[in-house]
């Protein structure tokens, strides 16, 4: 049995959205998004070069990575630690090409731009549960008033928008 438990698999699937942390040759942190996240085996989750030249650079000095997703309604994630292996123009990346051909609408017309696939060894798992918690809230609860905020978002993004 692998790190990754099914519940860590969900959430990275579910999201499609990851945080990635390297670091640079100077020792600051570089943290940026990537949406082509895909969990690939019990101990591996990958995400592919699209546009993340700083990233890639990171890597070739210091394979450490961290990652982390988050449900922005249950306000609940996962943040995993490990090391990368990049493969470029290889098999597993031909493979991983096929699947994002095949996968959510967010990956299936980027397979062509796939530069390189960041497999990440992962090493460590820690779940990651909001604060907002600590007064008794329920999951349902916190995913009501989340909903909620994020609807009215979305209405002042509309009300200032489509009428511009
Ligand atoms: C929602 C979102 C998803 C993204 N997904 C990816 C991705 O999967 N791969 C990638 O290379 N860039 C992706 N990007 C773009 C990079 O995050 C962006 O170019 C960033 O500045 C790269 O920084 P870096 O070079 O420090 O990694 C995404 C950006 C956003 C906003």
């Amino acid at each position: 049995m692998g790190i990754l438990t099914d519940d860590m698999k969900r959430a990275l699937s579910e999201q499609r959205l990851i945080f990635a942390a390297t670091v640079c040759p100077d020792g600051t942190p570089n943290l940026s998004p990537k949406g082509t996240v895909m969990v690939w085996d019990d101990d591996h989750v990958l995400f592919t070069d699209l546009a993340s030249p700083g990233t890639m650079r990171n890597l070739q000095h210091n394979p450490s990575i961290e990652i982390n997703t988050l449900d922005i309604f249950a306000r609940k994630g996962y943040r995993f630690k490990g090391s990368v292996v990049v493969h470029k123009n290889d098999d597993l990346m031909a493979a991983v090409q096929e699947r994002m051909r095949n996968g959510p609408s967010n990956v299936t017309g980027l397979a062509d731009s796939v530069r390189a696939v960041v497999l990440i060894r992962v090493e460590q798992a820690q779940s990651l549960v909001s604060p907002g918690y600590w007064g008794g809230a329920t999951e349902a609860e916190t995913r009501s008033n989340w909903e909620t905020y994020w609807a009215n978002v979305n209405a002042d993004w509309r009300d200032r928008n489509e009428n511009a």
